[in-house]
């Protein structure tokens, strides 16, 4: 029965509290179901209208019909509770209107879709370098960032002090002179020590790719970055050749960037392989001759600074060093013999997507990398 003003027979303390009780009461529970802006409106009116709200019904029938002696008790009652009722139906109508649960679930509704977002390009280049191993029986191994000194640099065969470790910019982690020097931490400046890490814990034969993040301090233009990605990969059995080397490596360039590229061998120097080589790929963007367009429209090729080449990775056998850190667990260099490769990840996905700016791919702008869904 919905709630409406009584008369009062009495005025005395005992019938205006019970009045006043039951008044809040009906209030507290109508103010508990409203669902809708309809339903908010008439309770508005209902109890606040100037003309006919129950607000308005408490003064014509409570304060006027009060007997002389009460008038003033009653009109400091009355005044109290019209403040407290419209600070309560204000309160209700701007709190968040009560759920309905009466309504049925309508299963053939579409479920919410939270977008997923792209693969990250530096990702999916990696996943694609990775697919193309995995066809040449390659599994995949990975290890941490933050590495010790005898992983990144020692057990590659650069002895302390060696000036090649120069070449690798390292960041060193602070406070950590008190630990012996092979065990002071550094971030990995190259996936080769999970070489290492992995020899020590699977036998030969093994063939192995390492993704991951690596650091240098590199400060970031263009080009570079202090954080960057490579692809490692590690092939040891018995009478791996440098021809294995060349023929793997030249197979998976031309699944890579095209079946027309070719692969260029040079010189070069590695501490932990022997001997060692630079492999370059034919410039899939000019063809190799080292210009773009033609007649007045022709420029020189920027990717290939006109060379015709483009650096893609190093590589080399497995120097014996090496294996003699990992002797233990079978890799005897009198009887094993491996090749191994490391190539940058984020200048071969700029050369793919034909990216000018290294640093596009750091900065987390969704219209950039979502090009890329
Ligand atoms: N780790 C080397 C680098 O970062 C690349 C490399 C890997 C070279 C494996 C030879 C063999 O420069």
């Amino acid at each position: 029965m919905a709630y409406t003003v009584p008369k009062l027979k009495d005025f005395s303390q005992a019938a205006l509290d019970k009045a006043v009780a039951d008044l809040l009461t009906a209030l507290q529970k109508e103010s508990s179901s409203l669902g809708n802006d309809a339903d908010r409106k008439t309770f508005r009116d209902r109890w606040l209208a100037r003309k006919d709200g129950i607000l308005t019904q408490i003064n014509d029938v409570w304060l006027k019909t009060a007997p002389k002696d009460a008038k003033r008790e009653v009109g400091q009652r009355v005044n109290k509770l019209k403040a407290e009722v419209e600070q309560r139906v204000e309160a209700a109508l701007t709190s968040a209107p009560a759920a309905r649960t009466d309504l049925p679930v309508d299963i053939s509704l579409p479920g919410i879709r939270r977008p997923i977002g792209a693969e990250h390009p530096i990702i999916r280049t990696m996943n694609e370098i990775i697919s193309v191993f995995r066809n040449l029986g390659y599994s995949v191994a990975e290890g941490p960032v933050i590495e010790t000194d005898y992983y990144n640099f020692e057990a590659l065969n650069f002895p302390p002090n060696h000036p090649a470790r120069d070449t690798q910019d390292t960041l060193f982690l602070a406070n950590q002179e008190s630990k012996p020097p092979r065990e002071r931490l550094l971030l990995r400046t190259h996936t080769s020590p999970v070489q290492i890490r992995t020899m020590e814990k699977l036998k030969p034969p093994l063939r192995i790719l390492i993704p991951g993040k690596v650091h240098r301090n590199d400060p970031p233009d263009a080009s570079h970055s202090p954080m960057f990605h490579q692809v490692e990969g590690l092939a040891v059995d018995t009478n791996i050749t440098f021809g294995d080397l060349k023929g793997t490596l030249d197979h998976a360039m031309k699944a890579l960037f095209g079946s027309d590229v070719k692969t260029s061998f040079r010189p070069s120097f590695f501490p932990f392989t022997e001997p060692s080589a630079e492999m370059f790929v034919s410039c899939f963007i000019c063809g190799g001759s080292g210009k773009r367009g033609t007649g007045t429209k022709e420029e020189p090729c920027r990717p290939c600074k006109q060379t015709g080449w483009i650096e893609i990775l190093g590589c080399g056998m497995v120097d014996p060093n090496v294996f003699d850190f990992v002797k233990h667990n079978g890799y005897d260099p009198e009887n094993i013999s491996g090749f191994a490769f490391g190539m940058g990840v984020d200048r071969m996905a700029m050369l793919k997507y034909g990216l000018d700016d290294l640093q596009l791919f750091f900065q987390g702008d969704v219209r950039f990398l979502e090009q890329f869904g």
